[in-house]
């Protein structure tokens, strides 16, 4: 058996009870990923993200949360990009997490809005410059004629920006999902898996409820 063998074995066997779980979804959501930030190299904090279209036809995919507190699960992309385009038109979301090694799933679901402009330049400018630089010079979601269009857009806008800090593009920027439903998935033998989901009744106070697997 290897060790990811053992440590799902583990997992399975150990379960998940109402009375392990915190009453706030965000305090339980952040137990669950820093265990996972110990047992799920070497990402962790990639999760897939659904959204629809203004008619309801929907498209997933990965993404990585850069923040998380309780407004909600921060990821950065283009804004005019498919998802950019999807969440101008209907700005509702879903996020996944897998983490196999522990066998649990994380499901938020909720509206999504963009973060503050000041909020997307202090990410911007934590990235490596050759990521700034990809951020202007990737159309992202568009047809491209040629791999070789694309690298001469890159060293276009590196030649453009030499000797000086990258600015953010203003197609470029984060987005804040605001949960109003977690669910929270313990693997465990004979597909009797654990599953609690936490709603907010109509006073915005956190429901638990047991979901059969
Ligand atoms: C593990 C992983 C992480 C990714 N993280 C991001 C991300 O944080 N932001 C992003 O725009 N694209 C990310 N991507 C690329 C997206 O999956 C996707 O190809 C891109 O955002 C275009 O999606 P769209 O055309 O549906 O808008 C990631 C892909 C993978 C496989």
């Amino acid at each position: 058996m290897s060790q990811s063998d053992k440590d799902r074995h583990a997992y399975r066997q150990a379960g998940l009870f109402r009375h392990d779980l915190a009453a706030d979804p965000f305090e339980q959501f952040r137990l669950w990923f820093a265990e996972a930030e110990a047992t799920e190299p070497p990402e962790p904090n990639a999760m897939t993200l659904a959204t629809a279209s203004r008619d309801g036809r929907p498209s997933a995919r990965m993404v990585l949360l850069k923040g998380v507190d309780e407004r909600g699960f921060v990821f950065y992309t283009n804004y005019e990009s498919r998802k950019g385009h999807e969440l101008a038109e209907n700005p509702w979301g879903a996020l996944t997490f897998w983490w196999p090694h522990m066998a649990r799933q994380v499901r938020v679901e909720g509206y999504v809005e963009k973060v503050s402009p000041a909020e997307s330049d202090a990410y911007f400018r934590t990235r490596p410059r050759g990521s700034q630089i990809g951020a202007w010079a990737s159309p992202q979601s568009a047809v491209l004629p040629s791999r070789a269009e694309l690298e001469t857009r890159y060293r276009e806008y590196e030649a453009r920006f030499a000797g000086r800090d990258v600015p953010r593009p203003p197609h470029w920027g984060g987005y804040r999902l605001v949960p109003h439903t977690f669910e929270f998935w313990q693997g465990r033998l004979n597909r009797l898996h654990d599953r609690f989901r936490y709603r907010r009744d109509e006073s915005g106070a956190w429901i638990i409820e047991r979901l059969a697997p």
